[in-house]
């Protein structure tokens, strides 16, 4: 009776708080082994720093609600590791926090501690400070590096162990990862140092005793008992490098990562659940989105160089939070599907069938009953009928079908069922705080403060010739400044003929603003793929003393590559063209050098440092004027949706709230002469450029304010604008999910269910106006459908009977809910764009 008692109390504190033990974790050749049982595991790459800890159990729920088992982070060493043996786990930091959500929500997790870990995340996420500890290169068998990776790792999997949170623990983590790509991408640049350094790191690994098993990404030579693991846009084909250790994709990436000045990256969710259906199809057993969240790269957390502040990755869910249809619907779909089969994929070996010439099917069918069956067309261009099991079925081009009863078609991966979305960022303008408004002031007051545009304070040294920029502002900040001056002779021909000398600069990045006598000339910089640059500009100088200073900038350090950590930024040659004399060469000429910006310095960004220095009040602020901070006491804009910084109307620099940094902006347009695409074709191999959109248009207009960095009252917006923008217009944008839209085509074939067009509204809101429906054969996209010569008059009625005024909806797309007999021979569909609010 006790025992019952003590049963049923565990049960109830189980169920309360929903935690997932996982417990033991072995693998074998098919999968790993939870507590004795096989798994399929699906896998989310969702990374604490990039969003703040008021979103994560909204993240992770969101993740569930998806169909996802697992969630996936890196660790980030730079962000722990702030000076050696200075640690922080504080805030986006909370790795403990993170993990513990993980587990209250019942998921499993999987940690890649790497600690080397690329992810577009600044210098690959190993801390700057190691670079100048001496003897030490980056990966390889390295001293010092092998010295401070082992001490971070062993820091991470101790705090790990002391709170329980590995599945031998009875935790949630049930694999963990070291290194990261290096034998298939990297070891080629180390020499005979690169393989005693990936076999040292696999036993180093192993010797923490974490009682789950480790992984390796693209490490061919990963030695037992670690995993070597397949990342790819596709890994249906990898074979890991023993036939006993499970088949694992690390990464797939349901999108790509955006470099300022570059298009937009989207990969389409058909063919993202094309290559999960098919790499479950061949005997995968853990898949892992990365990224199913990609979030923000907050502050000068962002590497490359180049990436964006935003790390969207037109992942599923989107950097605000919110879930990106149909993309997030579909793989859930897809994920219901893949659990269907988990236990016919985990009982029995598959039997390949081929049914054409690009088409086969693998049956998963221990003869007792329980079978399960892909169907996979691989022609990129042709739809079949194919044969299976006497029963004919039409395969899409690029698609695979699956069959959880090896009878009916669960889901195709080219036939999204899933509504898609509206989603707009709808402005509002920046008010004054409450309490000014007490006092009656109704507009904005700026504060405003200059810098110099050049040495302020103190100079830090002087040189004949160029120092490295990496090198001297070891990334405390983004800024340095070179600068010099010339004297111009009274009789030089420029200063009678009205003429201009042009200053040449050469950088070997990342971007810079030439400043003379205080007055902006002008601006270059580099790009994603190359960050070094050239400036070619006339400037404007003076008889006597002209004073040059240029403010060198680095946009996020590099995060990957044979010795990254050595690739150098600042300027390389300054030369000065059209003098009496032809052109003079400054490049060795004496340099005056200050590290950073003088508000910078005194991180007057703080709240509790604003007054280091003297703002100056205005209800008019300067407009487009270079090196110019701003400061505004703002309240927070209504409502719940998520917000971003609307930065269309500004220059580039930095901007905070509330002392948090929200980070570097930068709206630089891309240009409108690339090819972009209107719509993207699923069919086929995916690849980064293959459906880029933005031609012409801001790389990043929209910077993310986490909603839990608002007060009710008095936030203070800070700005720092390099080069001159209107601070007026900047706005705070709400993210919202406005319509709806699915097409949806009938199936006159299916049993059940059903063919059925479902709408959601977001959370307190109901659909408000159906503004297209068509039963016939509309055609176009969402917020574009029109009519076809078929079409049923009552559509629109029949759906607003069902819809309105519900925060969501479903009808079945059969001629039994519309006009009976329309069209005779015409294959029909049901499209609606519905309004919510
Ligand atoms: C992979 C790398 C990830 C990330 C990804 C691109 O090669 O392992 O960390 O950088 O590329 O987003």
């Amino acid at each position: 009776m006790k025992l019952f008692f003590h049963f049923l109390l565990f049960c109830f504190f189980t169920l309360l708080f929903n935690t997932c033990s996982a417990g033991n974790v072995t693998y074998d050749g098919r999968s790993l082994i939870i507590d004795g049982q096989h798994k399929l595991i699906i896998s989310a790459a969702i990374h604490y720093p990039r969003s703040v800890p008021g979103m994560w159990p909204g993240l992770i729920q969101k993740a569930k609600e998806g169909g996802v088992d697992a969630i996936e982070s890196y660790v980030f060493w730079n962000g722990h590791e702030l000076s050696p043996g200075k640690y922080n786990f504080e805030g986006r930091y909370d790795l403990v926090k993170f993990v513990k959500l993980v587990q209250q929500a019942g998921m499993y997790m999987i940690l890649r501690i790497g600690p080397f870990v690329a992810a577009e995340w600044h210098y690959g996420g190993v801390p700057v400070w190691l670079h100048y500890v001496p003897g030490t290169v980056f990966r390889t068998d390295s001293e010092p590096f092998k010295y401070h990776m082992q001490k971070f790792m062993t820091l991470i999997v101790n705090l790990m162990k002391k709170e329980k949170l590995f599945a031998s623990q009875g935790g949630p983590i049930i694999l963990a990862q070291v290194e990261n790509e290096y034998g298939t991408y990297y070891e080629k640049f180390y020499g005979e140092g690169a393989k005693r350094y990936s076999q040292w790191a696999a036993k180093m690994a192993v010797s923490q005793n974490i009682g789950v098993p480790w992984v390796m990404c693209w490490q061919e030579d990963a030695p037992d008992p670690v995993i070597d693991t397949c990342n790819s846009f596709y890994c249906d084909q990898f074979i890991p490098n023993s036939p006993k250790k499970p088949k694992i994709w690390t990464e797939n990436w349901p999108g790509w990562f955006k470099t300022f000045g570059a298009r937009d990256p989207h990969r389409p969710a058909e063919d993202i659940a094309f290559s999960v259906a098919r790499f479950f199809q061949k005997g995968g057993s853990v898949q892992n989105y990365y990224m199913y969240h990609g979030g923000t790269n907050f502050g000068r957390t962002s590497g490359g160089p180049f990436v964006t502040t935003s790390y969207d990755y037109d992942a599923p869910i989107d950097e605000y939070g919110l879930p990106r249809f149909p993309k997030w619907g579909h793989l859930k779909e897809l994920h219901r599907a893949i659990k269907l089969t988990e236990h016919a994929l985990l009982k029995s070996k598959p039997t390949t069938l081929s049914l054409g010439p690009s088409q086969e099917a693998d049956v998963y069918d221990d003869g007792s009953g329980v079978c399960a069956a892909f169907l996979s067309n691989v022609d990129n261009k042709t739809d079949m009928n194919v044969v299976f099991r006497n029963v004919s079925y039409h395969l899409p081009a690029w698609s695979v079908s699956i069959l959880p009863d090896c009878k009916n078609v669960l889901f195709n991966t080219a036939k999204v069922g899933s509504q898609a979305s509206v989603v707009k960022m709808v402005p509002e303008k920046l008010q004054p705080s409450v309490a000014s408004q007490c006092k009656g002031l109704k507009t904005l007051k700026w504060d405003i403060f200059e810098e110099n545009a050049g040495i302020w304070g103190v100079a830090d040294f002087t040189r004949n010739g160029f120092v490295d920029h990496i090198n001297t502002t070891k990334h405390a900040t983004d800024y340095l400044w070179y600068t010099t001056s010339i004297i111009v002779g009274e009789n030089e021909e420029f200063l009678k003929n009205g003429s201009h000398p042009v200053l040449l600069i050469e950088s070997k990045g990342h971007a810079l603003h030439a400043f003379v006598n205080q007055e902006l000339q002008g601006s270059a910089f580099g790009n994603g793929s190359n960050a070094s640059f050239k400036f070619e500009n006339p400037i404007s100088l003076k008889a006597g003393k002209n004073e040059i200073a240029l403010l060198s900038m680095t946009m996020g350090l590099p995060s990957a590559g044979g010795f990254y950590e050595w690739a150098g930024a600042g300027l390389t040659s300054v030369k000065i063209q059209g003098l009496n004399n032809g052109t003079i060469d400054l490049s060795m000429s004496s340099w005056t050098y200050k590290i950073g910006l003088k508000g910078e310095h005194l991180r007057i960004h703080k709240p509790d440092r604003l007054n280091r220095v003297n703002w100056v009040s205005t209800s008019e602020p300067p407009k487009n004027q270079p090196l110019t901070w701003y400061k505004v006491v703002v309240d927070p804009p209504s409502g719940d949706e998520p917000v971003g910084l609307d930065m269309i109307h500004m220059g580039k620099g930095l901007v905070w709230l509330n002392g948090e940094e929200i980070g570097r902006y930068w709206p630089v347009k891309t240009s409108k002469h690339q090819e972009c695409v209107q719509e993207c074709d699923y069919r086929g191999k995916f690849f980064q450029e293959k459906c880029l959109t933005g031609c012409g248009e801001p790389t990043q207009r929209w910077y993310h304010v986490p909603r839990s960095w608002f007060k009710p009252s008095g936030n203070i917006l800070v700005i720092f604008e390099e080069k001159g923008g209107d601070p007026t217009k900047i706005t705070f944008s709400k993210r919202k999910i406005s319509g709806l839209c699915s097409l949806i085509a009938e199936d006159p074939m299916a049993y059940k269910p059903k063919p059925t067009v479902h709408l959601k509204c977001p959370k307190n809101t109901s659909i408000s106006n159906v503004k297209f429906a068509s039963f016939g054969n509309p055609t176009g996209r969402c917020g574009s459908y029109s009519k076809g010569h078929c079409h049923d008059p009552n559509s629109t009625s029949v759906v607003k009977k069902v819809c309105l005024g519900k925060n969501e909806c479903a009808i079945e797309v059969t001629e039994e809910n519309f006009d009976k007999g329309l069209c005779p021979g015409t294959s029909k569909k049901l499209a609606v764009e519905a309004a919510c609010s």
